[in-house]
């Protein structure tokens, strides 16, 4: 294993299997390695009442004010999880990091998006993931994944299809010249995309 640590980002779009993923590579390398399982929001306590604002309070949170509600997750997750974990040599799976908010609230909130990386940096203390699994997946097998057998859309899904679309073209953008972020296919079944992500995972680990 990789002297300093190794930091590994999971992101997708809601739907996308992201959380079952990163579960399931955290058992996996569990087995042989130092292996922490982590997320954003909600990896610390703050986080964790930060991650209760923003579910509750959606309609009283402006859009930047969101950002800085998941800027001020992100730096205490850095601090206090992300940084140490780092120092003692662990490897650190978190389920999404700063390409969300990117993804999110840059493209589709339309925020600043050389605004969200300076902060983004500052919260991260320049840190960066050395890998990115990113499950790219269509809005639809994710949307219908999400409410499953419901026949017909409800405009509320209409409206949050075409956010998510922002968001899709949004990481599609981030990633297009990236070389830490390795594409998984998330339609396939949790297997594949796990033997998948563990191929490439053979190089750091
Ligand atoms: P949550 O229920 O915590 O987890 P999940 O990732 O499993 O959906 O929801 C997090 C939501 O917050 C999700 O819709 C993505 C969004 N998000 C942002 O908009 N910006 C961010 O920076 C992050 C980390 C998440």
């Amino acid at each position: 294993m990789n002297k300093k640590g190794l930091l590994i980002s999971v992101e997708g779009i809601d739907g996308s299997g992201k959380s079952l993923f990163s579960k399931n590579l955290y058992h996996t390398l569990k087995n042989k390695n130092d292996v922490i399982l982590t997320k954003e929001p909600g990896g610390t306590k703050l986080g964790q009442k930060l991650r209760q604002i923003l579910h509750e309070e959606k309609e009283n949170v402006c859009d930047l004010s969101e950002f800085l509600l998941f800027a001020s997750d992100r730096a205490q997750h850095f601090q206090e999880i992300i940084i140490p974990n780092l120092n003692s040599n662990k490897i650190i799976i978190s389920d999404r990091m700063a390409d969300s908010s990117l993804a999110y609230q840059g493209y589709g909130r339309k925020l600043n998006i050389s605004m969200i990386k300076k902060v983004n940096e500052w919260a991260m203390q320049n840190i960066i993931p050395d890998i990115t699994f990113y499950l790219e997946i269509d809005i639809k097998t994710a949307l219908n994944r999400i409410i499953k057998r419901q026949e017909t859309l409800t405009s509320f899904e209409k409206e949050k299809m075409k956010f998510w679309q922002h968001v899709l073209d949004g990481f599609d953008q981030i990633f297009k010249n990236r070389k830490d972020v390795i594409r998984l296919d998330a339609t396939k079944n949790p297997d594949e995309i796990l033997n998948q992500a563990l191929t490439h995972l053979k190089n750091y680990i």
